[in-house]
């Protein structure tokens, strides 16, 4: 039997948070939707239920989330990164980070002045707990749908048993992880998240990610 994991998704009331939340729940993770306001998360798990196939979600403020939790995923806009991971600072202890945030300004991807968010955060939080990148290049319409094949999702940090930890994470969502290397790495990845953008408006589609070929079967 697997393991019975909790994670909080700080901003989880967005587009990717939800669609992760229905991703992670119908495998039966403990998740629990974080928001800067309580009941805006509550409110967003009711109107999940209807989706709900399998498992359970619950909704708390931001801060609370973290606390229920084993994992953190961090899923806001990158303007509000940094504030939101120092308010969560000193709650973190313990636990494995995981940021999805991509730096983008007007829809275009840059690299911020701490080298990519992943580095950002870690910098923050410093020995506190380790930050692993994951998830940038995965749509949250094609995470929605928990029918809907998947991209693969590059996997990358400093700490390598919180790495394979979330290579597992992404096993359960049905997609395929690959450890993509050192935090430093980062910044490629997230950046590529904003070529899947332009591929998706050039060709008028919703669905670009990224496929690992050569390695393995
Ligand atoms: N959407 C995708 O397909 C996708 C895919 C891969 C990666 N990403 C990355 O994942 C992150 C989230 O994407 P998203 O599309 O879910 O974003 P979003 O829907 O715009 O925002 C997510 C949530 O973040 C919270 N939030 C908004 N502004 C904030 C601020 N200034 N400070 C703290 N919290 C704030 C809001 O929750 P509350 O108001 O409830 O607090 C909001 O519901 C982004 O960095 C994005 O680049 C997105």
């Amino acid at each position: 039997m697997e393991k019975e994991i909790s994670i909080a998704i700080v901003g989880g009331t967005g587009n990717l948070g939800t669609a992760l939340a229905l991703r992670l729940a119908a495998p039966g993770v403990r998740v629990i939707i974080g928001s800067r306001e309580r009941e805006k998360a509550m409110s967003v798990v009711e109107s999940l239920k209807s989706k709900l196939t399998q498992g359970r979600l619950e909704g708390e403020s931001n801060q609370e989330a973290v606390k229920q939790a084993e994992f953190v995923v961090i899923s806001v806009p990158y303007e509000g990164h940094a504030k939101i991971v120092a308010d969560l600072k000193g709650r973190l202890a313990g636990k494995t980070i995981i940021d999805a945030v991509v730096p983008l300004q007007k829809g275009r991807p840059f690299v911020p002045p701490a080298g990519s968010a992943v580095l950002e955060a870690q910098t923050i939080l410093g020995g506190e707990a380790p930050v692993i990148g994951a998830l940038h290049n995965i749509s949250a319409l094609d995470l929605q749908d928990i029918h809907a094949p998947l991209g693969d999702v590059l996997v990358c940090g400093d700490s390598e048993p919180a790495k394979q930890s979330v290579m597992e994470i992404i096993r359960r969502i049905g997609a395929k992880p690959y450890d993509a290397g050192p935090a430093a790495n980062a910044y490629v990845i997230e950046g590529i998240t904003g070529v899947l953008i332009h591929l998706n408006r050039k060709y008028k589609s919703k669905h670009a990610s990224v496929k690992i070929t050569g390695i393995g079967d």
